[in-house]
């Protein structure tokens, strides 16, 4: 490795960083991270620290999964890689798949389509559910609806169904025929209801709306996270993701899950859907499905969709989207070993159970801090803190605060991510009681000094 004081002198002259002004990350050199081991990353300067970002709500199993590194070399020495285009299929794939069949059993998914990652997931279902409708004879479906404050990665597509200006405007114009409705954010909704249920069925009504305006015979699809995640962790009220399906299905409406995040154990459930009790159309994934160490996604199929490709006799259901990289099997072989991990630590259980101190922890902080506007979380690992200016006016705090905290914090002992004005946590779901004590006294320490 070069010297610390090379990599923080070039880090940023030659890269340019997702989601930063190439400006800032030249003026301020962002951590260079070094080394992982467990829950903790370790920076060039020698620094460690909890990762209470979860490498990017991926890393599920910390640092030290060898069983998965142990899976990606073993398959790169046999065979590093081919296609799965038309003719062609590797042995790690096959095996994964059935995995996956089991795996996702109960919330109703059988096939897998394989992608690079969570934008290439959401990108696949898209196409595949406007697909499906001109297999099926309705080729007027071409519409997708989707919640504000949702995020679906940054291709065009999922741009478009994206909820958040920052990943929109610079980008305009998007795809047409992509229409938002409000999200069930109690803490700041055009309704002005603080009551989460009374708030999920305002929400709903508003689905409802726009698709009587529209037009049901327009519509492909609603995409959706089962919990809102990068939009700063908001999840709806237990009636919500229901009614959403109820919804869908009374006016023909694929309902597509984008569970990038929420798979694989993090609410505290296997999937976000069976979290809510709803069965998808089609299940995004991507993140923790290799644990973040091989960049991979599925988007996971229902029998009902599945059978319309697969019954078409007209060659409408070819499929003409796939990716170099789809069931790269190195990918693969490292999502069979995680997936077999995954349920042998059972990290859902744990994930409950850690994410229930940590949220009540938060909870704490909230009658201690008045810059603390909002908690939110109490499903699984995931929670944030939305920080205010002024608790009464909810003015959102300034960005020169939010990062002292999160630099006080890092140097407590605790990575914590900021997002706008939110703190967002998403530890790996391997994480203990003391783990949680350690980044809630980290945060505390921000919040004292900010
Ligand atoms: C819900 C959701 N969908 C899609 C994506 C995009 O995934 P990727 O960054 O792997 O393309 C993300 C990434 O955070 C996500 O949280």
């Amino acid at each position: 490795m070069k010297s610390a004081n090379f990599l923080k002198e070039n880090n940023a002259r030659s890269i340019w960083h997702p989601m930063a002004h190439p400006a800032e990350m030249q003026a301020n050199p962002p951590t260079i991270v070094a080394e992982g081991k467990g829950v903790r990353i370790r920076d060039i300067d020698g620094h460690e620290v909890v990762d209470a970002v979860g490498g990017l709500w991926n890393v599920n199993l910390g640092y030290s999964c060898s069983t998965v590194k142990d899976a990606i070399s073993a398959q790169l020495n046999r065979l590093p890689y081919y296609s799965t285009f038309r003719g062609t299929s590797n042995d790690a794939v096959i095996e994964l798949s059935e995995d996956l069949r089991r795996f996702f059993e109960p919330d109703g998914l059988s096939r897998a389509f394989y992608t690079s990652g969570g934008s290439d997931s959401v990108e696949s279902a898209l196409r595949l559910a406007r697909q499906y409708h001109k297999v099926r004879g309705e080729p007027g479906r071409a519409k997708y609806l989707s919640l504000k404050k949702g995020y679906h990665g940054t291709h065009t597509g999922g741009a478009s169904v994206n909820g958040n200006a920052n990943f929109r405007t610079m980008y305009e114009p998007l795809m047409p025929g992509c229409y938002h409705i409000p999200a069930p954010y109690t803490y700041r909704n055009p309704f002005n209801e603080t009551d989460p249920e009374r708030l999920a069925q305002l929400c709903l009504a508003a689905l409802e709306d726009e698709i009587a305006f529209q037009g049901a015979g327009t519509i492909a699809a609603m995409i959706m996270e089962p919990i809102l995640g990068a939009g700063g962790v908001i999840p709806p009220h237990k009636s919500f993701m229901p009614g959403v399906r109820e919804i869908c299905s009374k006016n023909g409406i694929l309902l597509i899950t984008d569970e990038v995040i929420t798979a694989f154990g993090r609410t505290g459930s296997w999937s976000g859907s069976r979290h809510w009790g709803v069965q998808p159309d089609l299940m995004c994934t991507a993140k923790a499905i290799t644990n973040g160490y091989f960049p991979f996604g599925a988007v996971m199929i229902s029998d009902h969709v599945a059978e319309v490709f697969e019954k078409d006799e007209t060659g409408k259901a070819a499929i003409g989207h796939g990716y170099t990289y789809s069931g790269h099997p190195v990918g693969a072989a490292a999502a069979i070993a995680c997936l077999a991990e995954t349920e042998r630590l059972n990290v859902k259980d744990n994930a409950a159970a850690r994410g229930t101190e940590l949220f009540l922890g938060l909870k704490a902080l909230h009658d201690e801090f008045d810059i603390i506007g909002d908690v939110r979380g109490g499903h699984g690992l995931m929670c944030a803190l939305e920080l205010v200016s002024d608790r009464s006016t909810k003015a959102p705090v300034d960005k020169g605060t939010i990062g002292k905290i999160q630099e006080v914090a890092y140097r407590d002992g605790t990575m914590i991510r900021i997002s706008g004005p939110n703190i967002i946590l998403s530890p790996p779901l391997v994480l203990t009681s003391d783990d949680v004590k350690t980044i809630l006294r980290s945060i505390k320490a921000g919040l004292k000094a900010a």
